[in-house]
């Protein structure tokens, strides 16, 4: 009986052993694609891995409800990285790398149209902008965000004059994509207010839950 014993553990430590000789070199093999590090923080990552699928799709800007509570996130940390930066969107590598640590089992992630908003090289437009180019060449657009949403923070706001205010957002000249410059504003006045978590909360119950040009409660 104890050599029984014995010879089983030989068994069982050679396996163990045997698993990591193998599964090492294969793990560093996987991993070696995503090399460009997500230069951004997510915070409460923990909600989205365990997220709930909420009704809104940013007026049909997000491809499935199911995405809005990652993209949320992933607003926020756009949002936080401007403030010490000044860089609004992520070039397609960084925002690969970020994507995969915000998926989950839920949703996924890369089917929601985030990458949409990608820094691409030769294309007019917002998608390359810095904060301080949103504030010279979008500045009013600003100003109209801030004040149709501003009084969010003191739950006074109303929904309406807010999505009016965002859809008023169009970009500088015929062609550019109104998505990415609406979030490049959104992101530009966020960045100021970083703190202000009831603001920023409120601002995406009411933009978060815009469907085909109305809100919905
Ligand atoms: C993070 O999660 C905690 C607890 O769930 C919550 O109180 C807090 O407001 C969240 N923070 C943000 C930035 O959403
Ligand atoms: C995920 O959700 C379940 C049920 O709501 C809860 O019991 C669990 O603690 C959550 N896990 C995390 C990591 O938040
Ligand atoms: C994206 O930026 C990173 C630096 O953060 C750089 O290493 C990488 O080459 C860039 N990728 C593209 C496609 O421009
Ligand atoms: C997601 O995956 C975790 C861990 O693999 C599991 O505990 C959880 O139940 C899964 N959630 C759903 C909704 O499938
Ligand atoms: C960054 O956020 C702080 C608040 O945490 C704010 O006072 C500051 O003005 C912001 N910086 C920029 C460049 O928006
Ligand atoms: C968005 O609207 C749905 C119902 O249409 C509601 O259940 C949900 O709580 C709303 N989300 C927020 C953040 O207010």
């Amino acid at each position: 009986m104890p050599l029984l014993m014995d010879s089983q553990m030989i068994i069982h430590t050679s396996f163990i052993f045997l698993f990591f000789w193998f599964s090492n070199p294969i793990k560093n093999t996987v991993s070696q694609p995503s090399s460009t590090h997500c230069p951004l923080e997510f915070k409460n990552l923990t909600t989205v891995l365990n997220s709930t699928c909420e009704e809104g799709t940013w007026n049909d800007f997000l491809l499935d409800k199911c995405c809005k509570e990652p993209f949320n996130i992933y607003l926020d940390a756009l949002a936080a990285r401007a403030n010490q930066t000044g860089r609004i969107f992520l070039n397609s590598t960084e925002q690969t790398s970020c994507l995969n640590k915000i998926k989950n089992n839920i949703t996924d992630v890369f089917s929601c149209g985030i990458d949409k908003l990608t820094i691409t090289s030769g294309v007019k437009g917002c998608s390359g902008f810095l904060v301080q180019d949103v504030l010279n060449k979008l500045g009013d657009e600003v100003i109209g965000l801030s004040t149709g949403c501003g009084l969010f923070d003191r739950r006074e706001g109303s929904c309406e004059k807010c999505v009016k205010s965002w859809n008023e957002i169009r970009g500088i000249e015929a062609g550019d994509d109104a998505d990415l410059c609406r979030f490049a504003v959104l992101t530009s006045l966020t960045t100021s207010r970083i703190d202000d978590l009831i603001w920023a909360q409120n601002i995406r119950r009411c933009l978060g839950n815009v469907t085909n040009g109305n809100e919905i409660h």
